[in-house]
């Protein structure tokens, strides 16, 4: 991502960035048609590719770069029995109150001032607080009365420990080595909003690594820098991006550590992921509750622990919103402002654009030809109406890196333009080395 000159707290960032994710098909409300259903969103025909490439980038250096971690997709529906090990039964809970003069409800603990309701500002109108569970439960069956209550989960986390055996016996893995996984997670959020930054319906990224326990501090410091590292090298400027320690106040009773991953939003610095070390807290629930022996027996020396854990756990949603955050720009282009998505080219949704320079019948058979050459290489657009200065804007929009130009000259000269999206610079290129050119530039 080259450098963004949109002020990072610009107070329109945020109505810009929601306003182009609409108009430009990143993200719709869900159920739009019927009045929107809250605070649920759908991933557009753009927004759907981000998102994939937010989650592949992930995938790709936490699975396939990894020769000790390993994936999974485990269900989202699970029984009680999981969630009452966990502690999520009796812990995962928010403090609700109630506004008496206009019924707004509130986090108790995310209020500036426990005694003022930030809805009518009004003093000494709020209740009590009341523990309101987050886990959305559901039943299994087709008869309400008799069928067995099921839970969405929460988090992604709990397959992986409930999986632990199953890797540990199928994978020859053996400590230090992890489990990855993406996927939906639900919470009944008391306050979702900001967009998409927190929502009832979410895709997350976790990824358990079970260690020997005298090197979990070891491994706490390799994720936090690793996770570090992985934001930085997809492009989010160093200033909008800082790793936080948790207070000793904060932390779980089960962890020595945790630090949030934090991005400049518009409204001040918030989380993207947090990185926990959990112990061998988890483990122990499990082995507990299910009565499952839940550790590691080294056949060479004998020796039998419970392995201890570090979590690295993203958001991909909320992720991928940071990444468009990051990458929105306007610059001032003649008398014209440019909106551009610097967004790194394996972040970018498409990564080519095809345009040929008129609809006339003569340009569309080389620029299908054109298309055809790219599509197996990289996602593609393809648009042959308007004028091409207003295509090139609508592609610099949604951070497309590369426009490949089909003109009259082609049909002589078996070339096309080439048109980067930060520069705008333009170059002449044979299509028969159309894909390495785009290779070398696109880095793949
Ligand atoms: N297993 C640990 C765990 O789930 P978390 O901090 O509750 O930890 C991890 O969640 C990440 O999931 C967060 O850093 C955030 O990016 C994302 N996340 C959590 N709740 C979310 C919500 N309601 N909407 C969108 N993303 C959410």
């Amino acid at each position: 991502m080259a450098s963004n000159s949109a002020v990072p707290n610009d107070e329109t960032l945020f109505e810009k960035v929601v306003n182009l994710s609409k108009r430009r098909g990143f993200v719709f409300q869900s159920a739009d048609i019927y009045g929107g259903f809250r605070s649920t969103y759908d991933y557009g025909p753009i927004g759907v590719l981000l998102l994939r490439n937010v989650k592949e980038q992930w995938w790709r250096t936490m699975v396939q770069m990894r020769h000790d971690v390993v994936g999974l997709d485990a269900s989202i529906l699970s029984p009680p029995s999981v969630w009452e090990a966990s502690g999520h039964l009796a812990n995962f809970s928010d403090p609700l109150v109630d506004c008496r003069e206009c019924g707004a409800r509130h986090r108790q603990d995310k209020l500036d001032n426990p005694e003022v309701c930030p809805s009518c500002e009004k003093e000494g109108t709020l209740t009590e607080a009341r523990q309101f569970n987050l886990m959305f439960k559901t039943h299994a069956g087709p008869m309400v009365e008799s069928a067995a209550e099921v839970y969405l989960r929460p988090e992604t986390a709990q397959g992986m420990f409930i999986n632990f055996a199953n890797v540990l016996n199928t994978s020859r893995k053996k400590p230090p080595f992890g489990i990855a996984q993406i996927g939906k997670s639900f919470r009944n959020e008391i306050t979702p909003g900001n967009f998409v930054f927190r929502t009832r319906e979410f895709e997350q990224m976790e990824m358990e690594f079970f260690v020997p326990p005298d090197e979990s501090d070891q491994w706490y410091r390799h994720w936090c820098e690793a996770r570090m590292a992985w934001y930085r090298e997809l492009g989010m400027p160093d200033d909008r991006l800082r790793l936080r320690e948790h207070e000793a106040d904060e932390l779980s009773h089960y962890s020595s550590a945790t630090a949030d991953v934090e991005f400049l939003f518009p409204w001040g610095w918030d989380e993207l992921e947090g990185i926990a070390n959990r112990s061998d807290f988890d483990l122990n629930q499990h082995a507990e509750h299910s009565g499952a022996r839940l550790e590691y027996h080294d056949p060479g020396s004998g020796e039998r622990y419970v392995p201890h854990v570090i979590e690295p756990a993203a958001g991909a949603t909320r992720t991928a919103m940071a990444f468009l955050m990051a990458a929105y720009d306007e610059e001032q282009v003649n008398d014209d402002v440019r909106t551009v998505l610097r967004l790194d080219p394996r972040l970018a949704p498409y990564k080519v654009a095809v345009l040929p320079l008129s609809k006339k019948a003569e340009l569309i058979e080389p620029s299908t030809e054109v298309l055809g050459l790219l599509q197996p290489h990289w996602m593609c657009d393809y648009d042959q109406t308007q004028a091409i200065g207003r295509r090139y804007r609508r592609q610099d929009e949604i951070g497309t890196p590369f426009c490949v130009t089909i003109d009259f000259d082609t049909l002589d000269d078996q070339a096309v333009t080439v048109r980067e999206r930060d520069s705008m610079s333009q170059q002449r290129v044979p299509i028969s080395d159309l894909v390495d050119h785009l290779s070398t530039r696109l880095g793949a």
